[in-house]
């Protein structure tokens, strides 16, 4: 399968700044997270990926398609609000899921981390809800953030740029892109 190292303006719709992770480096490293996460569970551990909506999506399906277990996935969509350069520090939960996360062994995957507003909020959220246990596994990692607890599993620390594509969006546009560059 031939993997997009160049940016195609027919796709993005303008020119990006540059290609920070290729196609090729995130499918190399979403397959190392997803070898090591299979590592680190048994097959009746009770498995429940939740993917953050909307970034998550797509890093959430190639790593789930990798897992060598049985597992159940669902999502979460959260909102933050406050002016747009400013995290007001309040999330809500729009769509809460279906799944008991109850004795549960849980997985929260999340596209980046940056303020760490959204998953230091998260995690007493679901931890309140009696899960045997609960990591997160994050594509990007700005490395800003004073987490009350770090992810178990990150792809990439990334630069202090505003990514978009595989997921990452900016006003909506882009997520569609199969490598991740900065704006
Ligand atoms: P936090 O709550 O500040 O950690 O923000 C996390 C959320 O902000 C992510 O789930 C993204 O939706 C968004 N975000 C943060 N940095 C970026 C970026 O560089 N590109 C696209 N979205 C981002
Ligand atoms: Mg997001």
């Amino acid at each position: 399968m031939s993997t997009k190292t160049e940016m195609d303006t027919r796709q993005t719709g303008r020119e990006l700044s540059r290609i920070v992770y290729s196609q090729k480096d995130i499918q190399d490293r979403v397959a190392a997270m997803a070898e090591e996460i299979t590592e680190a569970y048994s097959p009746d551990d009770n498995l429940l990926v939740l993917g953050l909506l909307k970034g998550s999506f797509i890093f959430l399906a190639d790593l789930v398609r990798q897992i060598q277990h049985p597992l159940q996935v669902d999502f979460l969509v959260a909102s933050s609000y406050g002016n747009a350069t400013k995290s007001s520090g309040h999330v809500n939960l729009l769509y809460d899921p279906e799944a008991s996360v109850e004795g549960r062994s849980v997985i929260l995957v999340e596209d980046i981390i940056d303020s760490g507003t959204t998953m230091n909020r998260l995690i007493p959220l679901l931890e309140g809800r009696g899960p045997r246990s609960l990591e997160v596994c994050a594509l990007l990692h700005k490395r800003v953030a004073t987490l009350d607890r770090e992810p178990r599993w990150i792809g990439f620390d990334a630069p202090l740029e505003f990514l978009v594509g595989y997921g990452l969006d900016y006003g909506e546009d882009f997520r569609h892109l199969p490598f991740i560059g900065s704006l």
